[in-house]
């Protein structure tokens, strides 16, 4: 899948990743009522990666529900709807609402790190419980929770206990790690505007933050014989750094900044070399590696 974020807001971007060999379709983030999003600068990409304080700029629900209409007549893609919610209260009426769109599946992400006076939902675990009943309850789509890197032990252990116990079929690892920060010495300045400068960190800088969670989520559910299922994202360019999240656990991924700074072909590009990586180690299907990692 393309993640959420990039290139994935229009109709139009949505018609160019249709046409492409992306998996499944993300749409970035949808909020209840269109937005502008956060003042400019608000986004840096390099080499390395990313970092954003886009503030969710969409259509809003209303429109994006018909963009998914427009686009399922020209793709029998898959389309996942973002939904991203400013209060638990907007986060329900968005998943209804996402629930009775033409999308097939519900991305809610619980971790955005941008919006200036809402903190991530996923790091307050009263509220996280709190959708994710909700969520067993009314919404009848596919649903995956979009979850930021838990850096306290205790609340990763926490938040999967609640994933456990509300039987959530399905996380997206990880969000940008917010509250990064880029500067740039000639001009002694910070890369962005909002926020002073601090936003949401991707692309290889956060790789390895991203496969330790995966890894340790498939090791809970493992442990606990609980079957959720989980999207790898963070780091992801080429073959390569897609096998290693299918061998720390991960039943699909997702590409966000090396989309950016690229073009649709990542998807054929990664897909092949993923491809060729099976083959020359002779293995007849991803599932054959999902979760294998060898530790000493
Ligand atoms: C934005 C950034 C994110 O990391 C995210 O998950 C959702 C939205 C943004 O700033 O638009």
């Amino acid at each position: 899948m393309n993640a959420s974020g990039p290139k994935c807001g229009s109709l139009d971007e949505l018609k160019k990743l249709a046409k492409s060999d992306v998996g499944a379709i993300v749409t970035k983030s949808i909020s209840l009522e269109p937005r502008k999003g956060n003042e400019i600068p608000r986004a840096h990409y390099d080499e390395i990666g990313s970092l954003n304080s886009l503030g969710i700029p969409n259509l809003g629900i209303e429109q994006v529900a018909k963009d998914i209409s427009a686009i399922k007549k020209e793709t029998s893609k898959p389309i996942v709807a973002n939904i991203a919610g400013f209060s638990v209260d907007d986060f329900k009426k968005l998943a209804l609402a996402a629930n009775s769109s033409e999308a097939d599946m519900i991305e809610a992400n619980l971790s955005c790190p941008n919006i200036i006076g809402h903190p991530q939902t996923a790091y307050d675990t009263k509220s996280t419980k709190e959708l994710a009943e909700f969520f067993k309850d009314n919404v009848s789509l596919p649903l995956s929770i979009k979850l930021p890197v838990y850096l306290s032990q205790h609340q990763k252990n926490e938040v999967l206990e609640l994933i456990v116990k509300n039987k959530v079929k399905m996380v997206t690892l990880i969000n940008t790690v917010g509250d990064s920060l880029m500067i740039n010495p000639k001009m002694e300045m910070a890369v962005m505007k909002p926020k002073k400068g601090v936003g949401g960190l991707g692309g290889r800088y956060i790789k390895p933050i991203a496969l330790g969670a995966v890894w340790t989520f498939y090791n809970y559910f493992k442990e606990n014989k609980y079957d959720c299922k989980i999207i790898g994202v963070g780091g992801i360019y080429n073959g390569t750094d897609a096998f290693e999240f299918f061998l720390a656990g991960a039943n699909a991924v997702q590409i966000g900044s090396a989309y950016y700074r690229t073009d649709e072909t990542i998807f054929t590009n990664v897909k092949n070399e993923l491809d060729k990586i099976l083959e020359k180690k002779g293995y007849k299907s991803l599932q054959k590696i999902t979760g294998k990692l060898k530790t000493f």
